[in-house]
């Protein structure tokens, strides 16, 4: 939510500070900005469009010379989008010019004490008090201005500070937010993600909470809360740069969709040695999963569908009760979680608010929290006992597909490795088991070649009204995901509905015409699902029904889509697929902004 960037060097800062926000543009792109210095003064630049615009007016850049600066995309949360609430904002005198990636809480009492002193506020942003309170604590040094200034901070922050009396300097500072620097021989950059970084360095300094950091040519200084230097390692990021990029495909999403055997692949292999499931250095260890009565999985968006899935099969392999909540829920009803509660927390970028917020919840209450997190060295995996990375690579489209597939593959993982520890699953069972793990990259390449009928069904989907989800155990947890998948792309009002709960409400809602995707891979619960699609039939709904491959009894749907046949646990992996195709080609068919979805953000760091 919200991307920032940051250049102090030897050359041009804008030529990085566009790069970089053009690769920052999926974390919010609601409006941006930058701020170069240049001879003693900054000057700003804005846009309400795309990065492509400010590129247009600043020409290339060439109008904001300069060679330090910052830069932000923007996803709005105090005030609209427009020219006047994009960052980078201002101190009165233009001395000072700051980004911010996060959300102020006392922002209202502050704003108050600063007029009163008679501060004339430009914009609706939280943003905006932050320059005027470092103008007013500035006396000459402006590291010292930026801590007096955070400590009346109240919320999350990530900050990169521009001083008029510093000409090669940047001021970083960050709490709750994610900020990294990058260092190069002769330029030192700021940036809130690391694939903004990739193509310029792959030495990395990782601000932690609370810090502040003076930023040079030459590298850069930390401080921590009360001014005390810091030493720290850079860290080297190891993957691959091409990974950020499109690569030929048309769209970030396309290309993530047909990345995911590789990425499950790589998710699953890392964690087996000798043909068992390894998870090296986990603190939770047979001792401690003996004493789990109950396990709570706390997520946002697919992560929590994932969950969903996670629940169907942790209660079948471990037989331990299993809840499922959505960490923005979890968060605010007194949870009952304790020792003898495991918490998963599952996050693709391990920044999103509700989710870190939850995580902080079950642990201040005494539960173990294990992750599930993609992006290495983020605030939730920092932030839990465990951690087991999915290694899907940088996933750039707004909505996730190898994020969500590789989240499925190491709960699999976890459940088989738990259910051995607590000798709930014979060496057999499970050796089966994950064998039919590491078939599930073929199995998902098998359904990639679905692409064409998906094309074809995209192209004959209906334009308006509601397309429903329908499916019954690991399917529903399917149709929710694919519904959420269609709407957040397509902007077509898509709902999953349980098959059994049609009839308490949603069935009204089906007429002549209407397109229902019924997904029937559960083999068990075929025979009610058939009920539901005959219901559906009746009332004049055209039925798409999924079903595994060599399923012999014709299916009393309108067409068929026929997915790999894979163990009965794992169904989901093959099932989601044609369905993110679907929604990718509906949306492309209808001119959608296919990986930067209207109103929405990457990674939510916001509440
Ligand atoms: C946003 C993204 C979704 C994602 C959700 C949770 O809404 O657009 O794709 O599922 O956040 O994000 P996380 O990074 O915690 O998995």
């Amino acid at each position: 939510m919200c991307g920032i960037v940051g250049y102090t060097g030897n050359e041009p800062a804008i030529d990085f500070l566009l790069d970089g926000l053009a690769r920052l543009e999926y974390r919010g792109y609601d409006s941006a900005g930058v701020a170069v210095l240049n001879g003693g003064n900054i000057a700003v630049e804005k846009t309400v469009e795309r990065i492509g615009s400010l590129k247009r007016q600043t020409r290339n850049g060439r109008s904001l010379p300069g060679r330090a600066g910052i830069g932000h995309t923007r996803w709005a949360t105090h005030g609209a989008p427009s020219l006047a609430n994009a960052h980078p904002h201002l101190s009165a005198d233009g001395r000072f010019a700051v980004v911010h990636n996060g959300i102020l809480e006392n922002d209202a009492a502050l704003r108050r004490e600063l007029a009163a002193e008679g501060v004339a506020f430009r914009s609706e942003t939280d943003t905006e008090i932050i320059p005027h309170l470092i103008r007013r604590y500035y006396e000459g040094d402006p590291v010292a201005a930026v801590a007096k200034a955070v400590e009346r901070l109240a919320g999350s922050y990530a900050l990169g500070v521009l001083c008029a009396d510093c000409p090669d300097r940047l001021i970083a500072a960050r709490r709750f937010s994610p900020l990294l620097i990058g260092l190069a021989d002769g330029a030192t950059y700021l940036a809130s993600d690391v694939t903004a970084l990739l193509p310029r360095t792959r030495r990395v300094l990782e601000l932690a909470d609370g810090e502040i950091a003076l930023l040079t040519p030459q590298g850069a200084r930390l401080f921590d809360r009360e001014g005390r230097p810091v030493e720290r390692e850079a860290s080297r990021v190891t993957f691959d740069v091409g990974a950020a990029e499109k690569g030929g495909w048309a769209h970030f999403m396309q290309k993530e969709i047909m990345e995911q055997p590789q990425a499950v692949a790589q998710t699953v292999e890392r964690r087996i040695s000798g043909g068992e499931i390894v998870f090296s250095g986990l603190r939770l260890d047979a001792a401690l999963l003996s004493r789990i009565r109950r396990i709570a999985i706390v997520a946002c968006g697919s992560a929590y569908h994932a969950g969903a899935v996670g629940k169907y099969v942790f209660e079948e392999l471990l037989r331990i009760p299993t809840e499922l909540d959505l960490a923005s829920e979890f968060r605010y009803r007194n949870p009952l979680v304790g020792a003898d509660v495991l918490t998963v927390v599952i996050s693709q970028s391990g920044e999103t608010a509700d989710t870190l917020a939850a995580l902080r919840e079950a642990k201040a209450r005494g539960s173990h929290v294990l992750s599930i997190v993609n992006v290495v060295g983020s605030s939730i995996a920092r932030a839990s006992d465990d951690v087991l990375y999915t290694f899907a690579g940088p996933e750039i489209a707004v909505a996730t597909t190898k994020g969500y597939s590789t989240q499925l593959a190491l709960l699999y993982l976890f459940a088989v490795w738990a259910a051995r520890l607590l000798g709930r699953l014979s060496a057999d069972e499970a050796g089966r088991l994950l064998d039919a793990i590491r078939a599930l990259p073929q199995a998902m390449e098998r359904a990639l070649r679905l692409a064409p009928q998906m094309e074809d069904l995209a192209s004959r989907s209906p334009t308006d009204g509601s397309i429903f989800f329908i499916g019954r155990n690991l399917d529903y947890a399917v149709a929710q995901e694919a519904a959420l998948k269609l709407k957040e792309i397509s902007y077509l009002p898509a709902q999953a509905c349980a098959g059994g709960e049609l009839k308490h409400g949603s069935i009204s809602l089906i007429e002549e015409g209407r397109t229902v995707i019924a997904l029937d891979c559960c083999d068990r619960l075929s025979d009610k699902l058939a009920g539901n699609i005959r219901e559906v039939q009746a009332r004049g709904a055209r039925v798409i029904a999924c079903v595994p491959e060599g399923r012999a009894e014709p299916s009393a749907a309108d067409e068929t889509v026929r997915v790999p046949a894979v163990h009965p646990l794992l169904t989901a992996s093959v099932e989601v697929i044609p369905f993110q195709l679907y929604a990718y080609f509906v949306a492309r068919d209808r001119g959608c902004d296919v990986d930067k979805p209207r109103n929405l953000a990457k990674s939510v760091t916001v509440e």
